[in-house]
């Protein structure tokens, strides 16, 4: 136990999402030393399966070879410039690529440099199209209710989490809040105050923050038409479940649809450094496109931006999706994730069992989460479950036998924390 270690992050850092007095009391923090494919070791030497992608980020693991090689490889070339008036090869290289495995509607990159800005961008510029589009009152926005979008005030106005986002109210913008049955709530709202709503953004098939609420496909399909008929914009927001997590490379996929606006970040590089994009049409690209004098220029722009090295592993990442067939890789583990939640099904408290992709989850009728966390970790696991929820989110190149070991873990601190 590096007990120095320790009493300095307590000193010194304030985690985020953390109430800082149970993580003083409760465990001392796992201090963690270096990873390797789904595993992550502490400085004591302990192993974990990180059974949670660090956050809903690692898709191909930890210190993957050719994702660490790109890296170096771009590091000594140039480590950051800036992306006003400048480009760089990494960032053109990936720019393509995204455009070539998106809809052919979707025809321009916006970079920014994590998931919130990419909501923010989307919405800044859905706001700011409406009004270079002879529509200046098309300025609120529709969200779903139980959403979650990101914590800048902006993705915290389209949250509709109330423990995250009830409190910071006075700060944030009105919206529309959609209930479930989502379409119906939708198009009540819409039927009356299209005329002022500039886009719809949702979390596509997957609520993720919420506890991984699941909604059907058929969904999707109604918001692009309500969208359409209603002349709103559709932002999908893919930070969570984008580059595969549903077993397509983009959930919007699995209903056929094209959104006007995608926002894309945590897989994007693999889950190895920050960066976000906020992809959009041809057509709302035009609705900027000017003289200078005409003040339509898109003013939002971070200072890492499109950093290069982050760039550069996200165009290898994209290669090893292709090259090595990452999606149609995935389907055996799904399936097989799929069969490994039925373990579940008897055990007591259980509420409900949801499942999609590379996603597993296990609600329970009770908040017995922290336990769930303390006793995975004893048997060498990272959950962190969220409420009553307990998930399962692991990097893509987790095993069978891996996703086996890994519910098994889970089964045996469920009935540990059960008591
Ligand atoms: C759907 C969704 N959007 C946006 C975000 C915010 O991303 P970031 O944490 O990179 O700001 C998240 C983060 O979990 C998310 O799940």
């Amino acid at each position: 136990m590096h007990t120095d270690l320790t009493q300095k992050d307590l000193k010194y850092i304030w985690h985020p999402f953390t109430q800082m007095k149970d993580y003083e009391t409760d465990a001392p923090p796992l201090i963690i030393d270096r990873g390797e494919g789904i595993y992550i070791w502490d400085i004591d030497g302990n192993k974990y399966i990180d059974g949670i992608s660090s956050w809903w980020v690692n898709t191909l693991g930890h210190c993957h070879p050719r994702l660490n090689a790109a890296l170096k490889r771009q590091i000594d070339k140039i480590e950051h410039v800036l992306l006003a008036g400048f480009s760089h090869v990494p960032v053109i290289e990936l720019a393509e690529k995204l455009i070539q495995i998106t809809p052919p509607e979707l025809a321009k990159v916006f970079y920014s440099d994590n998931g919130s800005t990419a909501v923010e961008v989307a919405l800044k510029m859905a706001y700011q199209y409406w009004q270079q589009s002879n529509q200046p009152q098309k300025t609120k926005f529709i969200a779903l209710k139980n959403s979650y979008h990101g914590d800048t005030l902006g993705s915290v106005s389209v949250g509709g989490i109330d423990v995250y986002h009830k409190l910071y109210k006075p700060l944030l913008f009105d919206i529309y809040q959609a209930e479930m049955p989502y379409p119906d709530s939708i198009e009540t709202i819409l039927k009356e105050h299209h005329k002022e709503i500039a886009g719809l953004i949702v979390e596509p098939l997957v609520q993720a923050a919420a506890g991984m609420l699941m909604y059907p496909t058929e969904y999707l399909t109604q918001f692009r038409k309500l969208c359409d008929k209603y002349d709103v914009l559709l932002i999908d927001d893919e930070v969570a479940m984008g580059f595969g997590r549903t077993g397509q490379m983009f959930a919007f996929e699995h209903a056929g649809i094209v959104p006007d606006i995608i926002c894309l970040a945590k897989g994007l590089t693999a889950g190895y450094l920050p960066l976000a994009v906020t992809i959009t049409t041809e057509q709302i690209y035009q609705a900027f496109y000017d003289d200078y004098d005409k003040f339509k220029t898109f003013f939002h722009g971070h200072s890492f931006t499109g950093n290069p090295l982050a760039a550069s592993v996200a165009v290898e990442n994209l290669k090893i999706f292709e090259e090595e067939k990452i999606i149609e890789s995935l389907q055996s583990k799904i399936q097989c994730l799929k069969k490994n939640l039925e373990k579940f099904r008897n055990l007591d408290y259980v509420e409900d069992i949801r499942h999609i992709g590379m996603i597993g989850a296990v609600e329970f009728k009770e908040n017995i989460g922290k336990n769930i966390y303390k006793e995975a970790l004893k048997r060498g696991a990272v959950l962190r479950p969220l409420g009553k929820v307990v998930y399962f989110m692991p990097p893509y190149v987790i095993t069978e036998e891996e996703i086996d070991r890994l519910t098994d873990i889970a089964v045996d601190a469920i009935k540990a924390a059960l008591g």
